[in-house]
């Protein structure tokens, strides 16, 4: 239902519901093409924000400096969650200086040469786990028993998570991620995990190891991060690492085995891979509603808007993606498209600062796939697929194949 907001136009309501498949949340679809640059007001916080969806307006409004994230601490912008995913301190809501000093702490970690040499290692973890699926199926659920392990194995041996927490740490993914949790629910999770991470820190403090979490637990020695810096880090990057890569390998998985004829193509040349990949990125809406928004810290123009100083703003980067006027065809799945680079890792200083892993981990995931299971398919209609309700990240419950 849209609202009339006085004379400044119309709010538009967004609930955004848990959408199966790779459906395209119908508002922000509409106002890319009708209004994109538009008001709207989700289910929880306080007022309205504007809602930013084509793809030059999406960049310039990532990228411009007098755009703040910083300023969205203690306010009750109008959201998605009844708390707020990222917490204060986290790199997500810092502009810099801070934002810097943060995200240069971890760009080593997440670095072309680290990445380079933890592909082998992940190649052969996934042929170890491909050739267990293999003996066991078929049938088999990809999503648990392939996607979900690998991702949860990277990221935990990247961080110096012990293997033994793993169970703990999803169930609090689980928590914190969940867009159904009550606010003291929602805050109650976050402290159980900042705990876990605090001691975690500690421990590698005193006993390092060739990981993250020792790193910065050595740079919080020195004075280059305090300690729920370290903590909203640590959850972030372990949320995205197990949530995110397993929700958005999976459905890729399940998009290729539904475009069997432009997978075909891809498995003889698997030199494309790459390029298939950051189709399948451009293609797939990733989330269920939107992220962070940002606050105007002095009067901006945005497709022929002005947005003024004190105001909320949300960029959706699907929908930038879907852009006609960047795309052609936007809503069809080209394996060899060759067109603009599509903004599923952001744009700007908070540019996904794993988009080097995930890449790396959705090639080495498929590939194997395609490699070792030359006849896989879906073991159900694409209809029976059950997809994940309740919880920002859209994936897969379970994804079962059989070859
Ligand atoms: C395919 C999987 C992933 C997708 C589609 C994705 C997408 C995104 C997007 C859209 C943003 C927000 C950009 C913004 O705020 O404007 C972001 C931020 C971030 N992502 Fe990812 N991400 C993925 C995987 C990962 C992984 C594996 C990690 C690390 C383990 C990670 C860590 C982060 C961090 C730390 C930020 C915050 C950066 C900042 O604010 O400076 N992401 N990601």
């Amino acid at each position: 239902m849209n609202a009339p907001d006085g004379p400044d136009g119309v709010v538009h309501d967004w609930i955004p519901s848990p959408l199966p498949d790779t459906v395209f949340d119908p508002l922000p679809h509409r106002l890319l093409h009708e209004e994109p640059v538009a008001r709207v007001r989700l289910p929880y916080g306080e007022g309205h924000a504007w809602l930013v969806t084509r793809y030059e307006d999406v960049k310039l409004v990532a990228s411009d400096p007098r755009l703040s994230r910083a300023r969205t601490v203690g306010r009750p912008v109008t959201s998605m969650t009844p708390h707020t995913l990222a917490p204060a301190g986290g790199v997500g809501r810092a502009d810099p200086p801070d934002h810097t000093r943060l995200r240069r702490l971890i760009a080593p970690t997440f670095g072309r040469r680290r990445m380079t040499a933890l592909r082998e290692h992940t190649e052969r973890m996934a042929s170890t786990l491909a050739l267990r699926t293999l003996e066991t199926g078929p049938p088999a659920d990809l999503a648990e028993s392939f996607v979900g392990p690998m991702s949860a194995t990277v990221i935990a041996e990247l961080l110096g998570v012990p293997a033994a927490d793993l169970d703990r740490v999803q169930a609090w993914r689980a928590g914190i991620l969940s867009n159904d949790t009550t606010a003291a629910a929602g805050e109650a999770v976050k402290k159980e995990i900042a705990g876990y991470f605090a001691d975690l820190a500690r421990h590698r403090a005193a006993h390092p190891g060739d990981d993250l979490v020792s790193e910065l637990a050595a740079a919080r020695g020195t004075g280059g991060i305090s300690t729920p810096e370290l903590v909203s880090m640590a959850v972030m990057l372990t949320l995205n690492g197990l949530d995110a890569v397993r929700n958005i390998v999976s459905t890729m998985a399940y998009v290729l085995l539904v475009h069997p004829a432009q997978t075909a193509k891809l498995r003889a040349a698997p030199d494309r891979l790459p390029r298939a990949v950051d189709e399948l990125l451009r293609y797939i809406p990733q989330r269920d509603g939107v992220g962070m928004p940002r606050i105007v810290t002095a009067d901006i123009e945005v497709g022929g808007v002005t947005l003024r100083e004190g105001e909320a703003v949300y960029v959706f980067y699907p929908a930038a993606n879907r852009d006609p006027s960047v795309y052609t065809d936007p809503d069809r799945l080209d394996l060899d498209r060759d067109e603009a680079p599509h903004l599923a890792f952001g744009h700007g200083a908070h540019y996904c600062a794993g988009a080097r892993l995930a890449r790396m981990e959705a090639e080495v995931m498929l590939g194997t796939l395609l490699a070792r299971f030359p006849a896989l398919a879906l073991a159900v209609p694409p209809g029976q697929v059950a997809w994940r309700t309740g919880t920002v990240n859209r994936g897969p419950e379970a994804l079962p194949v059989t070859w």
